[in-house]
């Protein structure tokens, strides 16, 4: 079962917007039917996007599942030795549809919402992250087809328990410095203590399609191919080290990385399920899909 978590080291990088895009690739990948289930797990607690996005934001309140209830102090994850399938399943049964979304089987793809505004602290923090393992043997045993979690940034607690469950780490970055710089640096702390063996994608985001020049006190820089050279050369270090495998995929070639959408701008979307698409997000797509096809690649 593919674990896969969408981080990035500082807000509003376009976390849940690529994580909300890659899925319909995933779930062809990764054959999501009703009986081998993709599931979304809202990690990130205090700014939850995807719950949002599938208006899950009063979920919890009707006695369902969150990540709060589930993994919090307080929560056990429903163990079902009888369930014969996914559909008879306690915890399946609770989580959110919204295959639909995707133009799937509406119970192919399923959800753990979380409770806006419900952070969950350190003290939640007992070293193992036991819940959320246990969630993940129970998917595993049930045979779901993978696991992916909307990350919360940085170092936060539901940031730490995505990154260290997962196999995979999408990391998405904008091409500013403050961005390039702050997440090389997180990602250095990560392969010397935290990690290892992780395949670790990089992948810029909202990158603007026309070249430009702009100056500073060093010059002129071409954008965005300046970007593109300063996060190559800033993950040198970290590729030679070795104790993860950073995949550089998405900075090869012309554009890197994810093009800026200008639908995006006002509206969440997710383009595969768009009838009408202008020629910058058709390439979008086609980005999505190569970042599926990495992330399932062994
Ligand atoms: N490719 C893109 N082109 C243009 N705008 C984008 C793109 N991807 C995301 N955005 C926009 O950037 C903003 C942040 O995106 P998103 O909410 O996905 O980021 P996030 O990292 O999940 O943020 P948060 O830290 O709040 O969870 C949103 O307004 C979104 O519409
Ligand atoms: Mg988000």
């Amino acid at each position: 079962m593919k674990k896969i978590s969408c981080f990035s080291y500082k807000g509003g990088a376009g976390r849940s917007t690529l994580a909300l895009n890659v899925v319909p690739y995933l779930a062809d990948i990764l054959h999501a039917t009703p009986d081998h289930p993709l599931i979304l797990v809202d990690m990130d607690v205090d700014s939850c996007g995807i719950t949002y996005f599938f208006n899950l934001e009063d979920y919890a309140d009707i006695d369902r599942f969150s990540v709060q209830a589930l993994f919090g102090t307080m929560g056990t994850i429903p163990r079902d030795d009888t369930a014969e399938s996914v559909r008879d399943h306690t915890l399946f049964r609770h989580l959110c549809r919204v295959g639909k979304w995707f133009n799937y089987p509406h119970d192919a793809i399923l959800c753990l919402p979380a409770e806006p505004g419900g952070s969950l602290g350190t003290s939640n923090y007992d070293g193992k992250f036991t819940k959320v393992n246990d969630f993940i043997e129970e998917c595993s045993d049930y045979e779901c087809c993978g696991i992916l979690f909307d990350s919360a940034v940085g170092d936060q607690l539901t940031a730490i328990w995505s990154n260290q469950a997962a196999d995979t780490i999408m990391c998405c970055l904008r091409p500013t410095k403050q961005f390039r710089e702050g997440t090389q640096r997180f990602f250095d702390k990560f392969d010397e203590r935290i990690a290892r063996g992780k395949k670790i994608i990089v992948i810029p985001n909202v990158v603007p399609t026309e070249p430009l020049d702009i100056e500073d006190a060093d010059g002129v820089k071409g954008y965005p191919e300046y970007a593109k050279s300063e996060i190559l050369k800033s993950f040198a270090d970290n590729v030679a080290r070795g104790n993860n495998d950073y995949n550089l995929e998405m900075l090869e070639g012309d554009l890197f990385g994810v093009p800026k959408i200008d639908r995006f701008m006002w509206q969440e979307d997710i383009l595969r399920s768009s009838s009408k698409l202008t020629e910058t997000e058709r390439f979008a797509l086609s980005r999505y899909q190569k970042i599926a096809e990495i992330v399932c690649k062994s």
